[in-house]
């Protein structure tokens, strides 16, 4: 019989205490042998709670234990979550995460660690909740050079966006919805302002290059800016508004970018709904793939940690392999990269906007007369920014997905 130990009886903690006692019998199959919780660690008391008897306050307990052959990281946050995952593989004992700001910060030293400890670091459950992706990428594409991924990687924004749209209801009001639903943040502007996804796709980016890609140097920009008067643009133009993260190999390197994106309706990324998260893969022999599924939420995320956990114990005493090195990979400068962009200003600027952007294709909504969009030619974000700064009217501006 394997033990596990789970740190954190949060949102994701308990998920995986259900997942495993609701499957055990299947798991129990698939893994080789029984899986049993034996401690969850917590600061606090769980009075009346079915598990109630295995919380600990004390780490030690789980660390000195030779029984605890797996732990299962759900506590989030870079401190204690650190100290404690390395000294779990210190200690040979598998570390298996849902905390993806500790696996873009210190990845490729805690896979390192693991190799060192013969066990191993997954963190399948940190990307895209319960979406296979992170297993995808190690294991069955790894004859693949990964040229570009483009996801929907958080749940919350998606669920926002596709409410506004369909609905028109006001942010506030969707924010606490994904609140109560369990997809956000303790500090949703993680989720809001794009660096939970900024996370997830240095994630993405570090396993593709086999390098670490620094999330404090992509681009990042959230959904904030976004309003019901941008998804009426977006319907006249046939598309609809998604937060994108993406990564991309580029003739002269990679480029990394999160921010919202017009993407049109033939684009099958336009179709992902509510708390859905998609992530395109391009890969220079098979061609396009793409991962679907929940990316935020109790058991789907729960689900992927304890997917990881089997998989520990189906490789006990072995490290598997998992390409991530601590040598940063450079990024190129955002400032240089070229999209189209679809710009918002005020019906006074259109003589000003063509003497800047040339003919541009115009849009005008009824309810808006005050104002009109324009498509722009691609052009690089720094000089883009420098002729809106031209525009007196300027209202706000969206890039287009190519
Ligand atoms: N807050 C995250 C989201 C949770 O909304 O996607 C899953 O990482």
């Amino acid at each position: 019989m394997a033990k596990i130990a789970i740190l954190g009886y949060g949102t994701v903690g308990s998920g995986i205490v259900e997942v495993l006692s609701q499957n055990a019998d299947l798991i129990k199959r698939r893994a080789g042998e029984e899986l049993e919780v034996k401690y969850i660690l917590d600061i606090r008391d769980f009075p009346g709670d079915p598990w109630e008897d295995k919380v600990v306050h004390d780490i030690e307990v789980i660390l000195n234990d030779p029984q605890i052959s797996v732990v299962c990281e759900t506590m989030g946050g870079e401190q204690p979550a650190f100290d404690f995952s390395k000294r779990a593989l210190m200690a040979g004992k598998s570390v298996c995460t849902s905390n993806k700001e500790l696996v873009a910060n210190h990845g490729a030293e805690l896979i390192a660690l693991a190799a060192k400890h013969h066990c191993n670091y997954l963190f399948e459950a940190s990307v895209g909740g319960g979406i296979p992706i992170i297993r995808p990428l190690i294991s069955s594409l790894t004859a693949e050079r990964v040229t570009e991924i483009c996801g929907i990687l958080n749940g919350t924004t998606n669920y926002i966006l596709t409410k506004m749209q369909e609905e028109r209801a006001p942010f506030g009001e969707l924010l606490c919805r994904a609140q109560e639903k369990g997809y956000a943040e303790r500090n949703p502007e993680a989720d809001i302002e794009g660096y939970d996804a900024c996370r997830k796709i240095a994630i993405l980016g570090s396993l593709v290059t086999g390098k670490s890609v620094d999330y404090k140097e992509i681009y990042t920009e959230g959904i904030s800016g976004i309003t019901p008067e941008d998804f009426a643009y977006a319907r006249v133009l046939g598309d609809t508004i998604k937060l994108l993260a993406t990564v991309k190999e580029e003739k002269d390197g990679y480029l990394a970018a999160v921010a919202p994106a017009l993407v049109s309706e033939q684009n099958p990324l336009s179709g992902i709904r509510n708390v859905f998260n998609a992530v395109f893969v391009r890969g220079n022999m098979q061609g396009e793939t793409m991962y679907y599924g929940k990316g935020a939420g109790k058991l789907a995320t729960a689900s992927a940690v304890a997917a990881d956990v089997i998989d520990c114990v189906k490789h006990q005493g072995k490290h598997v392999i998992c390409l991530w090195e601590k040598e940063k990979i450079e990024l190129k400068d955002f400032s240089g990269v070229k999209s189209r962009f679809f710009v918002r200003t005020a019906a006074s600027d259109e003589k000003k906007a063509e003497e800047l952007f040339g003919t541009v294709e115009k849009v005008r909504l009824d309810s808006l007369p005050q104002e009109f969009g324009f498509v722009t030619q691609e052009i690089s974000e720094a000089e883009f920014q420098e002729k809106t700064k031209q525009l007196p009217g300027f209202v706000s501006r969206i890039r287009i997905k190519d």
